[in-house]
């Protein structure tokens, strides 16, 4: 099949392509620099967010599938996070005008697993609500976001639609790598962890994540997957754990009254409410699993 990858040069991306070439697709890699090197068959040039040069690029590629694995959340700040908002809208949008112009019959999406409100079980599958009112401004434009895409995706006639709701990336040049900057504080002893850290957190190797959209590109699988590891844990589990792993201090406690301010509310939602990712549905319809877990990985980048 002809695939298009639009983030290609992104860390799942990256790692897509030269599965997608082992798997014997014609692989079109739509960047926005066309000098940069990628593991592609061929690369168009555009803008998610210029219509008119996905629509070009779109119809050079004449892709059967279209993956989108567009963020832009490095460095991640409030910024980041409204134009990875704009790329999950009118990006999604974008792409799916232009892949249907095209003759494109399957649309695949990087989505995220821990958008879900924090209510009910610690840890949630598909059908759990979204926090989509969330007191947090820029996460609730997060979530709602997410949902729109998700919307937009499952919702396009003529085109099958899987969203990809990954768990929390960690693996190289990731938030968690050791010289990340979520490594990086908590190595030296800079995160502290809050009183009631029950938050749950499900990770995601970046190798698995892309390992999933392979399987969503080859299946016939439609619908919305959470993809993460086998060992959803705690922020009193997996924060103290990271810390050892890295050779750093054990993390200091921090008042549960003053902990939003330290950390910022995006964290200290994830260490104190977030809720894990059930992962079967991928299992048994995408017939993917995780090859790795935090466990064994979250400090190796
Ligand atoms: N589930 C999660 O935890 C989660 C979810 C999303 C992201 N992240 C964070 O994101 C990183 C890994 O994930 P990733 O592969 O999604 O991100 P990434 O490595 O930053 O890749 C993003 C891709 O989107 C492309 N892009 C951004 N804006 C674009 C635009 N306007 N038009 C065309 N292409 C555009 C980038 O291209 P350029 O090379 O041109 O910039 C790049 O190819 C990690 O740092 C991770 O911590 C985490």
């Amino acid at each position: 099949m002809r695939v298009v990858v639009a983030g290609a040069t992104g860390l799942i991306g990256s790692a897509l392509l030269p599965l997608l070439g082992d798997r014997g697709h014609h692989v079109v890699a739509l960047v926005r620099d066309g000098s940069r090197t990628v593991a592609a068959d061929e690369v168009v040039v555009a803008d998610a967010l210029d219509p008119v040069a996905v629509r070009v690029a779109l119809r050079t590629a004449r892709p059967d599938v279209v993956v989108h694995q567009l963020t832009a959340l490095r460095p991640m700040n409030a910024e980041a996070m409204e134009t990875t908002a704009r790329l999950r809208t009118e990006g999604t949008a974008n792409l799916i005008t232009s892949a249907r112009e095209a003759g494109a019959r399957k649309l695949v999406v990087q989505g995220i697993s821990f958008a879900t409100a924090p209510l009910g079980d610690p840890v949630l599958g598909e059908d759990a609500p979204l926090y989509l009112d969330a007191p947090d401004p820029t996460w609730a434009r997060t979530v709602q976001a997410v949902a729109e895409m998700e919307r937009l995706v499952l919702g396009t006639p003529d085109l099958a639609g899987t969203v990809l709701r990954y768990g929390t990336l960690f693996g190289a040049q990731t938030q968690y790598d050791p010289d990340g900057p979520f490594g990086a504080r908590v190595g030296r002893g800079r995160l502290p962890i809050p009183e009631n850290a029950e938050g749950v957190t499900s990770f995601l190797h970046v190798r698995d994540a892309a390992l999933a959209a392979l399987s969503a590109v080859d299946g016939d699988a439609t619908g919305v997957f959470n993809v993460a590891d086998d060992e959803p844990a705690e922020g009193s589990t997996w924060l103290p754990e990271y810390a050892r792993m890295l050779g750093g201090p054990p993390p200091r406690a921090l008042p549960s009254d003053i902990a939003e301010k330290v950390l910022g509310w995006v964290t200290n939602h994830q260490l104190t409410a977030m809720r894990g990712a059930r992962t079967d549905r991928a299992r048994t319809e995408l017939g993917w699993k995780p090859t790795v877990s935090w466990r064994r990985g979250l400090a190796s980048g």
